[in-house]
């Protein structure tokens, strides 16, 4: 199972807030998002998934909650990171993608093979930030790509693709095998 993750971040990391919802509004970044995601299996916290359910097209998603209650009309719950990659796995799915929030990516980090972030040219006020995802772990880059401002996207952007280049200590070895 090839686990990878996508996120738009500002220069800081911010990538939302308690309030909810993305601060900022750029379709280059939406279509990138939407391109990457479509037919995947996709990791989302509550908040987010809350926040996106009208949204899914294609993308099969698994909601990640700590409350045993919940039930999704889209997708399945999975109750911690691993259960979520059992079930793609079951599902016969060969990568899971995270999506965020900002709680589920630090807890899909250490199991993460790829990131796919947008790292855009701008400051916002916000609460919830992309963990710092170069402290522990070390990554090469596969591809980058820039993007001025332009009429439609008010902010200038990079995409960028990093893997990790040393397994995780801390993804259990059974994973390896999923
Ligand atoms: N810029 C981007 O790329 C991007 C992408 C996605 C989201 N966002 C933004 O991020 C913000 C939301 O992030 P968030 O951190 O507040 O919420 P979140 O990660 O979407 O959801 C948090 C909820 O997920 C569940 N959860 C999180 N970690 C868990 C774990 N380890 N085990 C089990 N359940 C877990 C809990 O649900 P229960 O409370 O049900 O237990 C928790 O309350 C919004 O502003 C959203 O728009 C930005």
């Amino acid at each position: 199972m090839h686990i990878t993750m996508i996120s738009a971040m500002d220069r800081n990391r911010v990538i939302g807030s308690d309030n909810g919802g993305i601060p900022w509004h750029l379709p280059r970044d939406t279509r990138h998002f939407r391109e990457f995601t479509l037919n995947k299996h996709l990791l989302l916290g509550r908040k987010t998934f809350a926040e996106m359910i009208a949204w899914f097209t294609g993308q099969t998603p698994i909601v990640l909650s700590r409350n045993a209650e919940l039930q999704v009309d889209t997708g399945f719950v999975a109750y911690n990171v691993e259960e979520a990659i059992s079930i793609a796995a079951e599902e016969g799915a060969a990568e899971l993608t995270v999506c965020g929030g900002g709680a589920v990516y630090e807890a899909a980090l250490p199991y993460t093979d790829e990131l796919f972030l947008t790292r855009i040219d701008t400051e916002v006020e916000g609460t919830i930030y992309f963990p710092d995802f170069e402290q522990d772990i070390e990554w090469e880059e596969v591809s980058r790509e820039e993007y001025p401002a332009d009429g439609e996207n008010p902010d200038a952007m990079t995409f960028l693709q990093l893997r990790r280049l040393h397994p995780s200590s801390l993804r259990p070895s059974r994973m390896h095998l999923l």
